[in-house]
């Protein structure tokens, strides 16, 4: 990202004089998917790809921002009580009403920002603009008041309540508390974190991506939530003398005993989340004795399950992770909601050339496009550039 480009854009834009300028990462996932909204555990990092806002106050109630990268200007009054229609201003506005109910008197301000993560390519570019205001708005007008968490839970508040997502954790979590060179495994339910260094010896981290582009708001990702609501339901019901409040206080004796009161549809997603629970937990212990092969596996093992039980894959993703498979790649899976986007490869140094090569013929040709690869670089979370 380029604070010199952000900069003179918004001198152009505005008025003429500068502000402060932040940023904040998109994510990757290792492992531990669809998992964070059943309480599961994730295995995020930050990336070297983000969103970069420059922010003035401008003395009035109305909020001015462009999106460089769009091209499109967009005003609305900070206390509007409906917001604006164009889905990216959407996000700036909904941050503002999440940090105002957390406390922060935001003021009208002026804003240009712009972003170097792929669109729908599951890096999470929206987490990353709700984390890069959110971040900016709590150190501008709310003299830092909010943690950190409460940055994470007011970007996510905001898809929910704004974007018609029903999103987990992960993406707003990554995004805010991402460190150069570290994953971080964070247990959803309990919200402890550790972060993990992440030097595999002779094997590079990639994303290819099918640039097939996702729509998460297409209710295809709430229809998976409300699938494994409707087994927790059923779960609660015959176990009322348990907690049971996510997929996570669930075990595969239990799971089969609700068999008859869920449809094949329920059991089918359960099944793909009991198993990543227990995927994330093997990677873990994979991670620890620096067993890539075993982390590899699993992550084959997970992409099965996203691609049969779980239905979130797609034609393009699943011909990729066969090509890695071919090209006997540690591991390979598509990453994030689904639907399109990228998948995450650990692959070999010495077959690292021949993969990508292979990949991006065999794709181009089977599918008339060129995939894009980026090599992953694991860095800070949200912060303020200058
Ligand atoms: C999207 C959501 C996350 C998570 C992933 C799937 O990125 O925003 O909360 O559920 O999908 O793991």
């Amino acid at each position: 990202m380029n604070i010199e480009y952000v900069r003179s854009r918004f001198i152009k834009h505005f008025d003429g004089k500068t502000g402060s300028i932040y940023a904040s990462p998109g994510r990757i996932n290792l492992i531990g998917e669809h998992t964070d909204y059943n309480g599961g555990f994730v295995f995020p990092g930050a990336i070297d790809k983000g969103i970069m806002c420059e922010i003035r106050p401008n003395g009035t109630n109305t909020v001015m921002a462009y999106s460089i990268d769009l091209k499109d200007r967009v005003e609305f009054k900070i206390e509007d009580p409906i917001g604006p229609k164009t889905s990216w201003a959407r996000y700036i506005y909904g941050v503002i009403q999440e940090m105002r109910k957390r406390g922060v008197d935001v003021k009208g301000f002026n804003t240009a920002f712009s972003g170097d993560i792929p669109l729908g390519a599951g890096m999470s570019s929206s987490a990353a603009l709700e984390s890069c205001f959110a971040f900016a708005l709590n150190d501008i007008f709310g003299d830092n008041k909010v943690d950190k968490w409460g940055i994470v839970l007011g970007g996510q508040a905001t898809e929910h309540n704004y974007c018609g997502v029903k999103c987990g954790i992960m993406d707003q979590f990554a995004s805010v508390f991402g460190k150069e060179g570290k994953l971080m495994r964070l247990d959803c339910n309990s919200r402890e974190f550790e972060y993990f260094p992440f030097k595999p010896e002779g094997y590079r981290l990639v994303l290819i991506d099918t640039k097939v582009k996702h729509e998460l708001a297409s209710s295809a990702y709430n229809d998976r939530r409300k699938n494994c609501e409707n087994t927790v339901a059923a779960l609660k019901r015959k176990y009322s003398d348990r907690s049971i409040n996510t997929l996570r206080d669930a075990d595969w004796e239990m799971l089969e005993s609700v068999k008859e009161d869920i449809t094949d549809e329920d059991m089918k997603r359960a099944t793909y989340v009991l198993g990543e629970k227990e995927r994330v937990l093997a990677v873990c212990d994979a991670l620890e004795q620096n067993d890539y092969e075993t982390v590899g596996k699993k992550m084959y093992e997970t992409h099965d399950g996203l691609s049969k039980d779980y239905e979130v894959s797609c034609e393009e993703l699943d011909f990729l992770v066969q090509v890695a498979r071919n090209n006997n790649v540690t591991g390979s899976r598509m990453m994030g909601g689904g639907f399109g986007g990228c998948t995450i490869n650990l692959v070999k140094n010495e077959l690292y050339d021949a993969f990508i090569a292979d990949a991006t013929s065999q794709y181009a040709e089977k599918y008339g496009k060129k995939p894009s690869v980026y090599d992953v670089v694991i860095s800070d979370g949200a912060h303020k550039v200058i």
